[in-house]
This record gives structure tokens, C-alpha cells and sequence, in this order.
């Protein structure tokens, strides 16, 4: 065995190795010191002691590179057991939340008329008067345009007032049956307490050939979908008016807060203003061309609609990115 064997199976640590190698062939090692002599030596005896130090060098760097990758291999499974990260202790910490509630809100609605075979529509933001009023039944002066405070832009272009226009959108690119839902921002000039001037709607339209889509199946998808977003309440329609659907209805839900007997949330009715709707006015199908059809409508609020199921009392909260408020969910 040479000398420098028995010290490279020795070594404990890649620092111990290398104190070996610097040992033998450093600039100072004992091996390196016997290249030297050749130098003073010829012939036979040079060429003799050429071959001698070139061998024990090919020796050395092989048993060095062996002994190199088992160190490192051991230090790195060291390390690994040192540096051990639990990942199931940091999943048990981690906060799980389903998002913002207006998303959330948003979401559960879009999935409820997704199962239903409703096609997920959207439309622009800023709109022209056309889609947003005119072909809605309301005419320039018409006093229904008074209910709607609006975002006006140069060339009577504006920002929606409502989701509504989507379905006009819908109607002019598509042909009858259509079954659509629209969800998205709307803008009103109003803030108070329970306004803000951007919110959010969902907006459904069912359009059928023939007069089969009538209030009676309009009532009872209604019923249907608020039984899914509330659970076990009663619903009631209230006769209303907008200038799109005839006849039109307000949708109440019996106030889950209180169960119906009373209370601040439902300003002690016992009921709950959760959505508009109605049978298209004939005068919408004109105006996009459509005869012989039926159909009906419906929009809701998605902030009020977040309110009332995730259980927020201050409609600003939704918007102020205040973290502490989102964690709650
Ligand atoms: N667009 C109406 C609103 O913003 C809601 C609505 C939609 C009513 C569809 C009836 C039918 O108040």
C-alpha cells in the first residue's frame, strides 16, 4: 500500500482529504518534491523514476476522486437530515380562505347556471346609449332613465348602468333559443351606506322559440336558484316595473337572519330584496330583430347577495383590501 493510501481511507471530512492531497502533491508535498529531482537525473534512472511518479499520481488521483464523491455524498445527507423541513407542520399553519366573498359570491352563482347549461357571456364596460338604454325600452326622455344615475363619457358613450346591455349584445350576435348569464361591474352615480358607484351584477336571459319560456318557468328556476344560494327560505314575487320585461317582479327571500319574524337586517319586514326580473318586454325583441320568440329575464346584485350569505354589514368593507376582513374567509 502506498504512503498516501491508508491517510485518503483515513479521512473523515472533505477538509481532512484535502490535507492529504496538499501532504503528498502540494506545492510543498512530499511527492511533488520528488518531481523535482528528476531534473539532476538522466537516462535509465530518469526515465525509471518518470514512471514511478506518474503511476502513484494516476493512483492518487483515482483513489482521491473515489474517496471525493463518497465524502461529499455523505456531507449531503448530513445536511439533508439537518436541514429537514416538515411540510405538514407548515400545511397545518397555512390559512385556507375561498377569496374575496364578492368572488366567491360571483362564483357560486356562475356554477349554479353553468349546471344548468346557461353560456357564460360578457360584455363591454363602457357602452353606448343603444345597448345600455335605447334598445332596453328606454328611449332618450323616457323617465325610467331617471332611475339610473350614470357615468357619462363624450359622444353619449357611458359606463354601464346595469348588465343588461350584455343581453342585447347576445341577442344581435346569436339566434334564438339562448339561455345565458352575464356577471361583471356596473356604475352608478351613488355613494352612501349601501351604495358604491362600481358594483356587480349577474344578469340571466332565457329566449325560446315559441312562447314556452314564460313567468311560470322563470318563477321557478328563481325559486330554485335561491334555495340553492340561501338554503331553506321562502320566496315571493312583488309585482314592479322596469321598462325591459312586462310583467315584471321584485324577488324577496324570507330574511335568513331572523327566519322571517324580524329584525335590524330586514328592517323588521321579515323579508329580503334579493333580485329583479321579468318576461321580455316585446319591444326588446324588436329591437334586435327577433319575432316569434319568448323569453324572460333576470339581474341581481352580487354585493347585497354576498352581504346577506356571507354575513358583512358594511358594503365599503368589500372594498377596502383591508386584509383583516378578507382572512375571515
Ligand atoms: N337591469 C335591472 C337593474 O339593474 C335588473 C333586471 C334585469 C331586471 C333583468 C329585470 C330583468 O335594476
Amino acid at each position: 500500500m502506498d504512503i498516501f493510501e491508508q491517510k485518503i481511507l483515513e479521512a473523515k471530512s472533505m477538509a481532512e482529504l484535502d490535507g492529504v492531497r496538499i501532504e503528498f502533491f502540494g506545492k510543498k508535498g512530499s511527492v511533488t518534491q520528488r518531481f523535482a529531482e528528476l531534473k539532476n537525473l538522466e537516462g535509465e534512472a530518469k526515465t525509471e523514476l518518470a514512471k514511478e511518479l506518474s503511476s502513484l499520481k494516476a493512483k492518487f488521483e483515482t483513489l482521491f476522486a473515489e474517496k471525493k464523491t463518497i465524502l461529499q455524498n455523505q456531507e449531503l445527507a448530513q445536511a439533508l437530515l439537518s436541514e429537514k423541513i416538515d411540510t405538514s407542520l407548515f400545511f397545518t399553519q397555512a390559512k385556507r380562505s375561498v377569496g374575496h366573498p364578492i368572488n366567491y359570491t360571483k362564483d357560486r352563482i356562475i356554477e349554479y347556471f353553468r349546471n344548468l347549461d346557461y353560456d357564460l357571456c360578457i360584455g363591454p364596460l363602457v357602452e353606448d346609449d343603444f345597448h345600455n338604454f335605447e334598445a332596453l325600452n328606454l328611449p332618450v326622455y323616457h323617465p325610467a332613465r331617471d332611475m339610473q344615475d350614470t357615468f357619462y363619457f363624450k359622444d353619449s358613450m357611458l359606463l354601464r348602468t346595469h348588465t343588461s346591455p350584455v343581453q342585447i349584445r347576445t341577442m344581435l350576435a346569436q339566434k334564438p333559443p339562448i339561455k345565458m348569464i352575464c356577471p361583471g361591474a356596473t356604475f352608478r352615480r351613488d355613494y352612501d351606506l349601501t351604495h358604491t358607484p362600481m358594483f356587480h351584477q349577474v344578469e340571466g336571459l332565457v329566449v325560446d322559440c315559441g312562447s314556452s319560456a314564460n313567468f311560470a318557468n322563470l318563477k321557478f328556476t328563481l325559486e330554485n336558484f335561491l334555495q340553492y344560494l340561501f338554503g331553506d327560505v321562502k320566496v315571493r314575487f312583488r309585482s314592479s316595473f322596469f321598462p325591459f320585461t312586462e310583467p315584471s317582479a321584485e324577488v324577496d327571500i324570507s330574511c335568513n337572519f331572523c327566519g322571517g319574524s324580524g329584525c335590524r337586517v330586514c328592517s323588521h319586514t321579515g323579508w329580503l330584496e334579493v333580485l329583479g326580473c321579468g318576461v321580455v318586454d316585446s319591444r326588446v325583441f324588436e329591437a334586435v330583430g327577433y319575432e316569434g320568440v319568448s323569453g324572460y329575464a333576470f339581474g341581481m346584485g352580487i354585493e347585497r347577495l354576498a352581504m346577506l350569505t356571507c354575513g358583512v354589514n358594511d358594503l365599503r368593507s368589500f372594498f377596502e383590501t383591508d386584509l383583516r376582513v378578507l382572512e375571515q374567509f
